[in-house]
């Protein structure tokens, strides 16, 4: 069992780290707005004052904020990021869904300091976090990702291991495009059983 820090706990990282927990994990939460971490210090967790004091007290670091600019204030700000508190031989884990080029850059920021990356952001929503069934698609070392293996079985049904730092996200962005396109495919077919081939379109009316 190891001790993990979530950096963010909001719909997807509360769910997440309750998972961590009922799996026997130690968890050091930190949360922006200070609430959210009151209320999982209350199912067990501990709570961190900042990023930093979360890494400092922590083997594995996941973050899980909205974007590359909330990820960048969890990890590199210059008085409280996470990136000054990291141990060496940590684990630092980028789960949020952010850009290809801000996770290679916060990869080169962590692995100077001594620690393991990995960008592991998930598929899945609220419900399959909620029930420790998201999918993850990792970028880095196999030997980072070893390491945490036994921290993201318990958030996660599988572990692809897709390739070197950033094809995590670059597989995930992929999967985004999917669901988009047959989204889009969805809303076309809809409109044909509307209207039937075969079947002219209503004076002034559009498809
Ligand atoms: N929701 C989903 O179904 C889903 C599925 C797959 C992947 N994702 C990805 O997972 C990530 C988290 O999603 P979510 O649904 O959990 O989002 P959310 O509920 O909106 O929570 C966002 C989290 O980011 C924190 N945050 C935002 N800006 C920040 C800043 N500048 N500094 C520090 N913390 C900041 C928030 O802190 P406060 O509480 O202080 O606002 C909160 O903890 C996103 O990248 C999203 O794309 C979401």
């Amino acid at each position: 069992m190891s001790t993990v820090a979530v950096l963010g706990l909001g719909a997807m990282g509360r769910r997440m780290a309750k998972k961590l927990l009922e799996a026997g994990h130690d968890v050091v939460a930190y949360n922006r707005t200070g609430e959210r971490a009151r209320a999982l210090e209350a199912e067990g967790a501990t709570r961190a004052e900042s990023p930093r004091e979360a890494a400092a007290r922590s083997d594995i670091v996941i973050g899980m904020v909205t974007d590359d600019d909330a990820s960048r204030a969890v990890w590199l700000d210059a008085n409280t990021g996470a990136i000054g508190g990291l141990r060496e031989g940590a684990v630092a884990i980028e789960s949020s869904t952010l850009t290809s080029a801000w996770v290679r850059e916060l990869a080169d920021a962590v692995t100077a300091r001594g620690a393991g990356f990995l960008d592991a952001p998930v598929v899945g929503s609220r419900p399959q976090a909620e029930a420790g069934q998201l999918i993850y698609c990792v970028g880095g070392a196999a030997e980072t990702l070893n390491k945490a293996r036994g921290g993201l079985s318990a958030m996660g049904a599988a572990i692809h291991h897709v390739g070197p730092v950033a094809a995590g996200i670059a597989t995930k962005l992929a999967v985004n495009a999917l669901f988009g396109i047959q989204v889009a495919a969805l809303g076309e077919m809809l409109g044909m059983v509307r209207k039937p081939p075969g079947r002219p379109a209503q004076r002034g009316r559009t498809s």
